[in-house]
């Protein structure tokens, strides 16, 4: 086995330090989950109560499942393609799904990118005003700014295509010199703007409503069912968040080094994403109540809160625009280093599996991308008639891949790492970089038999409630 020699490779494809791989790979976890989707998740939920299960869940469950797909990662060294079958012969299957499922994901996060571009394009020119207004479509009808964007096919193309070569040029500069470089500058600019930002919403009149609605648990009408639900939407918003089972992990495992701690970067990297996605809910919570005047349930408004809501609310603060142009700067910052993950997973395995250079396999995945990409935009526009089991196409692709393909693809990790390879596989390689694994038992306990439970419950849930 390899797990005590140092993984060497050829082209720059280790991360130079361990700061550097935290950084990359809190970049992943931290992006569009967790600033759009976990504060109003929180918001519904019941406040603290939501939050409280989440932070049980991430250093239990998220913790087991982070540091399985890392310690796969750099045992093998490999992309995910080789990665599992190294693990073990029989589950090389798991190799191709762990490599369609960002292969899926990639384009339309790029559709999404490319909408967060035009925001802060808007922003950032003095427009933002526009994006809270209503505009005429081509039917001469007045809808707001949002829906008239995506309704038409030229503009949402043509930012969708400028945050993929954005994406692709970073790619193409590789490991070290691409990712880590690009992800050392980004992520403290993150932080930096997003506690900037918290700060200054807090002093809004009519704030501190919003807080105590975000932070205090709420048991008003609480019953199973609820806390059932509060659970389940915990877990699978966490194991979104965390960019679990779509390979990135064992991609970003592959090039950690040796020397350093798996069970130290987890805490880290949790840490980072949680602290960002409860930073988020402090700007959006009490700035949306701050807005509507002490009514929660704007924050409820779901996809549209961040298109729709947001730009509404800025309009209404005291400098909203420069606050505008700094959160969509902030949001394009966490989709960039979010989308890049993707774009690495799949452009490392096929350089692997093809032998092709760093170029070829991104021009490759830019193609791809290309092509499923604008089956999302066109999705909203001259094909927006068309339905896929009743969804759009970007709908389509989040749903199999996040309710389907990755709940499934990390219950088959579980079962491959708790029963057929055996604990001591993962644990073997986390006391690799240090002496102790501290966390031993709890691990055992979590992959042979919580983590199991968790993911069928994520798997099954959408079957039996409404959310
Ligand atoms: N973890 C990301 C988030 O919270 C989700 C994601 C990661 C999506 C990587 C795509 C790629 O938004």
């Amino acid at each position: 086995m390899n797990s005590n020699k140092k993984t060497v490779f050829d082209n720059g494809n280790v991360f130079g330090s361990r700061l550097g791989f935290i950084l990359a790979a809190a970049g992943s976890a931290v992006g569009l989950g967790n600033i759009w989707r976990f504060p109003y998740l929180a918001a519904k939920y019941g406040g603290g109560f939501f939050l409280l299960v989440y932070i049980i869940l991430a250093i239990t469950f998220g913790f087991t499942l982070m540091l399985t797909e890392i310690a796969i990662g750099r045992r093998t060294g490999k992309s995910v393609l080789g990665a599992y079958t190294s693990v073990h012969k029989g589950f090389g299957f798991m190799g191709w799904a762990a490599a369609a499922i960002p292969a899926l994901v990639l384009p339309y996060y790029c559709v999404i990118g490319g909408w967060v571009l035009k925001y802060m394009t808007m922003f950032i020119t003095g427009q933002g005003h526009v994006t809270a207004g209503e505009i005429t479509n081509t039917a001469g009808e007045n809808i707001d700014f949002f829906n008239g964007f995506i309704g038409e096919p030229v503009q949402p193309t043509i930012f969708f295509v400028i945050y993929l070569i954005l994406n692709a040029v970073v790619i193409m500069l590789g490991v070290q010199n691409g990712i880590e470089k690009v992800s050392k500058v980004l992520m403290p600019v993150l932080v930096l703007l997003i506690i900037g930002i918290a700060i200054y919403t807090l002093t809004l009149n009519g704030a501190f409503e919003g807080v105590k609605y975000y932070l205090l648990p709420n048991f008003e009408d609480f019953t199973v069912e609820k806390l059932f639900k509060t659970v389940a939407a915990a877990a699978s918003q966490l194991f979104y968040s965390m960019s679990i089972a779509m390979g990135i992990l064992v991609t970003f495992g592959s090039y950690m080094r040796k020397q350093d701690s798996i069970e130290k970067s987890v805490r880290q990297i949790e840490l980072f994403d949680t602290g960002v996605a409860l930073l988020a809910g402090l700007i959006i919570v009490p700035s949306v109540f701050a807005f509507s005047g002490g009514e929660g349930g704007a924050v409820n408004a779901g996809p549209g809160l961040m298109f729709i809501t947001l730009p509404k609310v800025f309009q209404s603060m005291p400098f909203g625009d420069l606050i505008g142009a700094l959160f969509f700067i902030l949001v394009s910052l966490a989709a960039l280093t979010s989308s890049i993950s993707l774009m690495e997973t799949v452009v490392s395995a096929i350089m692997e599996k093809f032998k092709l250079t760093r170029t070829k396999a991104c021009i490759v995945v830019v193609l791809l991308s290309l092509v499923l990409g604008m089956l999302s935009v066109l999705g909203y526009s001259t094909w927006s008639d068309f339905r896929l089991f009743d969804m759009q196409f970007l709908d389509f692709f989040d749903y199999i891949t996040n309710s389907l393909m990755m709940p499934l693809l990390a219950l088959l990790t579980c079962i491959l790492i708790g029963y057929i390879v055996k604990t001591t596989y993962v644990e073997e390689e986390v006391l690799c970089g240090e002496k102790k694994f501290r966390m031993q038992f709890m691990y055992r306990v979590m992959i042979r038999f919580v983590c199991p439970v968790c993911m069928v419950m994520i798997l099954v849930t959408p079957f039996f409630v409404k959310f």
